[in-house]
């Protein structure tokens, strides 16, 4: 007699929360006490007279040894240190704190003059972020199909949706994966492209031995509370292009520099700048977290370890597949779920998961382009701009776009599990696996459930 799943009113394997996802300790409420004993919360003006274009290109690792007055348009101490510590851990010249890495994708594109009448390529399979960051600064979106077995963008498909009007490519490492890089800079450089790697999910990732995001023109990170290092909400963006970090750094603070009135400000194509910075409060949690990037992410990656070990004997799940030369962090952990092997529809697999007290979801549950800002082109206001912009000469409707491999992936295979992260052990995981196991018992019993019986609940 097998135990009565919690879905059909029995117990569930489950009945306490998993841990949060933040992991603090006194050294990140030492260093938030420090910004309280210096009364330094922000920075951003300067000095009235001083060399705005040495300061503007300054690296990273040498902005932070100056602490003068002039020097904090680019951030206070905490914002300085946190970037030269960011560009000594990944090995590049620029790195710039920024509020989000929503803002960090629209500032990085805006940087490379990247704007009305251009076309940015980027996967259709992602946060909603990845679309509405270039709509930003008016260029369009256009989104192409992902690698069935990593999930990242796909270089063909990329290349198959060049056209004249396109930019710059933005490219999602996945949920801890990385996209194929190679390929894509290969087509970057014949077209004269401009890469941005969304790193959001992958900080610490590497790809041939790099780390994603130094790869392209620039990456960009995330730290909202999720993410594998968090100070709540922050960004980062990376770069080693000494120009490109100059008006990042410009549309950080308002784009105006208000340091010197010979500033030579011309140059500001399309630079309309916005107040992202990040406060020394974030810079200083970001400090802490980035020294725990490592072991956040081994915590995770033992996590995942597990439950690819104990997954794997389930006839209808399988998992990301990791090529050889990419270092796979986990982020979160998806499983490929069968509906054919199981003879159970994939939600009514989720709900019965989810009512066994584990928080799972099957991912976003829409594609980008399914969106109703897309569909509908109603991104500025009532007339379809930017889409229909007279700058714009490209023709775009989202109405007749098909990604089938993504498509398959959200709403027949996915099945997210959210709570790999650290401090989450090996006994949380182990629920994880006693929970789809008791399922596997009673598949006989769900068959009976249709796909329109149940209700989805989404929150996690
Ligand atoms: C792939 C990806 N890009 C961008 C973002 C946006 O990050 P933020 O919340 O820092 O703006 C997220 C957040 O979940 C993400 O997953």
């Amino acid at each position: 007699m097998t135990e009565k799943l919690a879905i059909f009113g029995g117990k569930p394997i489950r009945s306490k929360d998993f841990p949060k996802n933040a992991v603090i300790d006194q050294k990140e409420i030492d260093s938030i006490l420090d910004v309280f004993k210096n009364k330094e919360f922000s920075r951003y003006a300067g000095g009235p007279s001083f060399d705005v274009e040495k300061l503007l290109r300054m690296k990273s690792l040498d902005a932070v040894k100056y602490k003068a007055l002039y020097w904090n348009f680019l951030g206070g101490n905490k914002v300085k240190k946190f970037e030269a510590d960011f560009s000594k851990y990944f090995g590049v010249d620029y790195s710039i704190c920024i509020n989000s890495a929503t803002s960090g994708l629209s500032v990085a594109l805006a940087s490379a003059d990247v704007s009305v009448g251009d076309e940015v390529i980027t996967t259709c399979l992602s946060f909603t972020a990845n679309a509405t960051s270039i709509l930003m600064f008016n260029s369009i979106p256009v989104f192409v199909d992902v690698d069935p077995r990593t999930f990242c963008i796909d270089p063909k498909e990329i290349e198959k949706a060049i056209t004249p009007r396109t930019r710059a490519i933005v490219v999602v490492h996945l949920l801890g994966n990385a996209a194929d890089m190679d390929e894509i800079m290969k087509i970057a450089k014949k077209h004269n492209l401009i890469v941005i790697e969304d790193c959001a999910q992958s900080p610490g990732v590497k790809y041939k031995g790099k780390y994603v995001g130094t790869i392209g023109d620039f990456g960009v990170f995330s730290f909202q509370e999720t993410k594998n290092m968090m100070t709540g909400e922050g960004g980062m963006i990376v770069t080693n292009n000494p120009a490109f970090a100059r008006k990042c750094r410009l549309i950080r603070n308002h784009g105006e520099t208000v340091l010197n009135d010979d500033s030579p400000l011309d140059d500001l194509v399309n630079c309309i700048g916005y107040n992202l910075r990040m406060t020394e409060l974030t810079a200083a949690l970001g400090i802490e977290q980035l020294k725990k990037l490592k072991k956040l992410n081994q915590a995770r990656n033992t996590n995942a370890q597990y439950l690819r070990k104990n997954i794997s004997k389930f006839p209808g799940l399988s998992f990301t597949f990791i090529p050889d030369d990419v270092e796979y962090v986990s982020h979160v952990f998806p499983i490929l779920y069968d509906e054919k092997k199981t003879g159970v529809p994939r939600d009514v697999f989720v709900k019965a998961l989810k009512m066994e007290g584990i928080p799972v979801s099957t991912g976003y549950l829409r594609l980008l382009y399914e969106h109703p800002l897309f569909q509908k082109r109603i991104a500025y206001g009532k007339v379809g701009c930017p889409f229909t912009c007279p700058f714009y000469k490209g023709k775009i409707d989202y109405t007749k776009l098909k990604c089938n491999v993504a498509e398959d992936l959200i709403y027949r295979k996915f099945i997210w599990i959210y709570h790999v992260y650290n401090p989450a052990t090996i006994n949380d995981m182990k629920d994880i696996i006693n929970s789809i196991e008791k399922i596997y018992s009673n598949l006989d019993e769900l068959k009976k459930i249709k796909r329109e019986e149940i209700k989805i609940d989404y929150a996690r």
